[in-house]
Order: C-alpha cells, then structure tokens, then sequence
C-alpha cells in the first residue's frame, strides 16, 4: 500500500526527498507551492508536472490522506525577521499557518497525520499564543500534538538547526520523541567542497568588520561565526546574511558556504543540486539568490526520515 501524501508549502519537497531515502512506497495526492521557482525546481526534482497555487482558498481533493505536511512561512515568527507574528486574519505571511486549519477544517476526509515545522521563535512570549491556537484549533478537529525542537546535529548532519516540529494525530496520538532514531554528527569535511571558485571569497570590508570588529557597518546585524566542526543555521540569504557562518582559508581569507555545500547540508544529494544546477545554471561572478533562498527554505531531509520511519511504525 502507497503512502498517501499532500505538502502544502512544498518548497523543494524535503519531505518528499526523505520518502524516496527511506524507499517508502508513497503517492503525492497534492503539492502546494505558490512560488514558481519553487514549483520549477520540485518538478525537475521528482519529475512532475505541478502548477503554482496558493493555500489560499484551496480545498483538499476528495480522497483519504495519511500524512499532510505544512512547514508554512517563518519570517514573521522568526527572530531574525521584523516579528509581525502570525496572528490569524492578520495577512502576514506566517498567519497562512491557519489557511492549512481551514482546508483540514473542510475537507471530506481528514488527513490522520499533520506534520508542522517552525523556527523556535514560535515557542517566545511574542508568539506562543499563534502556537497555542494552532494547537486548540487542531484539539478541537480531533487531533492530539506532540510537538519538541529538534537540532539537525542529532540526526547526523553537522549544522546547528533547532526547528520545531509539531506532530498530530487524528486521534489518540501515541508519537514519542524520545524513541527517534537519532545518529550521530558527520564530520563537516564530507559536506564541503575541496576548491571553490573565487566568487565565494568574504571580500566585503563591511562583513569581514565583523570578525574583526574594525567598525564598517553593513546589513547584516549578526555575529559572523567561523565553521569548525557544524555550520550554523542556513538561511535564506546566505550571501548577504550569512547566519551559517564562514569558512576560514587560513592566511586572514574566508569564504561563504557554497549553494551545492548548502543543499548537502540539509540533506540534498549532489545528483538533486545538479538536477536544479540545469535549470539556474552557475554564471560567472554571481551566486544564486534562487537556489540559496529554496535550500534555507527547506526542512533537514534526515530529520524527516527519522519521523517518518517512526509514524510508519505505529
Ligand atoms: C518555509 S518554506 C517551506 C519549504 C518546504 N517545506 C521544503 O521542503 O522546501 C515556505 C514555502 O511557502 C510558500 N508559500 C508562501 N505563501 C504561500 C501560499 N499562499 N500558498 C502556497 N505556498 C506559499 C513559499 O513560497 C515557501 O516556499
């Protein structure tokens, strides 16, 4: 029997990435993207053929579903954003959290299991209302949650991500936690690349300043911090802010995190960036903003495997 599967803000589909690792018989009822790069790269991905479309106003289709994930916008949520919050009825992008409410709330039948990912920044006191109503909203259809954040390093990969995930069932919910199967932490050497092109190098004043505070002023606000063994957490601009942090070259040279070294950091393959690599091709003197915005977009593939392999457990 297929796993039958709706993403909604399916991004690149981490979680459908994690399905085909786990060799999952599985079938996508839905993908629901809005981006059109977004819904480009997941068709090349997984070789399909979606079209844009928004949560907004959409309806489930007529058929049982085991398992809709919704990893909605963060931005509003996060601690690096402008926290506008994601208050419901607020047309902020985080408050589409509650579109996915209202399409459970209508559809003929109600997925069993919902998988909800976040930024921490959900649990603050700025926040953790929107959470709690998610999470009533949820009781009051009939499901139970689990929720925890769990950091990407436990599961093998060498980046300092906290997300949170939110479980629910339909039903008694009898997920654990603390029975997932973590791994441990790769060395980061296997995830970066041996030479990299010059476009990479930290030339900027302004963010070298940072490391050794010489007082230019840039936008980026953070620390800049130096890769040993983890990466930071990949964002979405990696080039402008890069929270991930830097590689040191030795003699005072730095460089950013490749977009290839991005996606093997959140659990891609090289054959997946080369596939996307078709469609934004590397150009001269220039970075790609795509691919670095839909990778620090993503959820951490080896994390999902792990809840996945749990779920089909119970
Ligand atoms: C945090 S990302 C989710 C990424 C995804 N989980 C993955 O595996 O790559 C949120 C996504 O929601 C999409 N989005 C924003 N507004 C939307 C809308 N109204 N309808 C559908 N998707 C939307 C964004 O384009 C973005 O790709």
């Amino acid at each position: 029997m297929k796993l039958k599967v709706v993403e909604l803000f399916g991004g690149i589909g981490a979680f459908r990435k994690a399905l085909i690792n786990l060799k999952i018989p599985y079938k996508v009822i839905d993908y629901v993207e809005i981006d059109k790069n977004c819904v480009k790269s997941y068709n090349k991905l997984y070789q399909e053929n979606f079209k844009p479309k928004s949560v907004v106003d959409y309806e489930l289709p007529n058929e049982e579903v085991d398992i809709l994930i919704h990893g909605s916008p963060c931005q509003d949520f996060s601690s690096i954003g402008k926290n506008k919050g994601g208050k419901e009825n607020t047309n902020t992008r985080s408050s589409l959290l509650f579109k996915t409410i209202q399409i459970i709330k209508y559809a003929k039948y109600k997925p069993k299991w919902i998988i909800w990912e976040n930024v921490v920044n959900v649990l603050s006191s700025n926040h953790l209302k929107v959470f709690c109503s998610y999470l009533n909203y949820l009781k009051n259809l009939g499901y139970e949650t689990k929720y925890q954040v769990l950091n990407a390093k436990d599961f093998g990969i060498p980046q300092n991500r906290e997300r949170i995930f939110a479980i629910s069932f339909l039903g008694q919910n009898i997920f654990d936690f603390d029975k997932l199967d973590k791994k441990e932490m790769k060395n980061i050497s296997y995830f970066l690349e041996d030479k990299v092109d010059d476009k990479y190098i930290v030339k900027q004043k302004s963010m070298l300043s940072h490391l050794v505070n010489q007082g230019y002023k840039s936008k980026f606000k953070g620390k800049l911090k130096i890769i040993k063994d983890f990466c930071y957490t990949i964002s979405t601009k990696q080039m402008r802010v890069p929270n991930a942090g830097i590689v040191d070259l030795g003699n005072g040279k730095y460089r950013y995190l490749t977009e290839r070294e991005c996606f093997r950091l959140m659990g891609f393959t090289d054959d997946d960036f080369n596939k996307l690599r078709e469609i934004y091709q590397e150009k001269e003197n220039t970075t790609s903003s795509i691919l670095y915005k839909q990778v620090g977009n993503s959820i951490i593939v080896d994390v999902l495997e792990a809840i996945l392999k749990q779920i089909l457990l119970l």
